[in-house]
């Protein structure tokens, strides 16, 4: 079998800067351990099975539409996602996280919008994503990026679809239409 093709570049939004000596690319699969870093990152227990939602093939089949950004301290960010492949037409968001330390300085801002002009440029008409009704940080940031919320129900006072994951796996449905 011959190797991978090399990922495509990632263009940063016109007028977007990265924190200093931050470097941002596209993840391999040898980067797929640091995700230990989410349950501090999201500030859960050390328990928490979030870990698990982000197995190691995001960053084999993901690599090419997804981002990673490192500096002197490590990880600093990353965001994974992809295409549709049932509907090309559609873009979906499965994880973003930034390291405490940068946060509010428009990093996930400046990933988020390399994402969606990576997804409109090979026509993609909409990107989603979801989140736990309780991750009233994400919902904040969502909003914020333009997306529209979803649901079926008022769960914790948050529009949510009830038992979307399974039974008492609620969640909020983000979406948003591209450009
Ligand atoms: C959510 C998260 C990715 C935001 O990253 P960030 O780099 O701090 O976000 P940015 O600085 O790019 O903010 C972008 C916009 O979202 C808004 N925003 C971000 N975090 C917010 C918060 N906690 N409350 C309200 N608004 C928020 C910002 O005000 C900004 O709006 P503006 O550009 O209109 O001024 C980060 O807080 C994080 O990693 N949280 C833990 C992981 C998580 O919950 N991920 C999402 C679910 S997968």
């Amino acid at each position: 079998m011959t190797d991978a093709p090399e990922p495509p570049p990632i263009d940063l939004p016109a007028g977007a800067a990265l924190p200093p000596g931050l470097v941002l690319r596209r993840p391999t699969a040898s980067d797929h351990a640091g995700v230990a870093v989410i349950r501090d990152w999201w500030g859960l227990p050390s328990t928490s099975a979030l870990p698990y939602v982000l197995p190691r093939l995001f960053f084999q089949h993901f690599s090419d539409t997804s981002f990673l950004g490192e500096d002197d301290a490590g990880l600093a960010c990353f965001l994974i996602g992809f295409r549709s492949s049932a509907d090309p037409r559609v873009a979906y968001i499965h994880f973003v996280g930034v390291r405490p330390d940068l946060r509010g300085s428009g990093l996930a801002r400046t990933m988020y919008e390399a994402f969606f002009a990576q997804q409109a440029a090979v026509g993609c008409l909409r990107v989603d994503a979801i989140t736990g009704p309780g991750n009233t940080r994400s919902q904040a940031f969502h909003r914020a990026m333009g997306f529209r919320v979803t649901g079926d129900a008022e769960l914790d006072g948050v529009l949510a679809w009830r038992d979307y994951d399974g039974p008492g796996e609620h969640r909020v449905a983000f979406t948003r239409a591209l450009p």
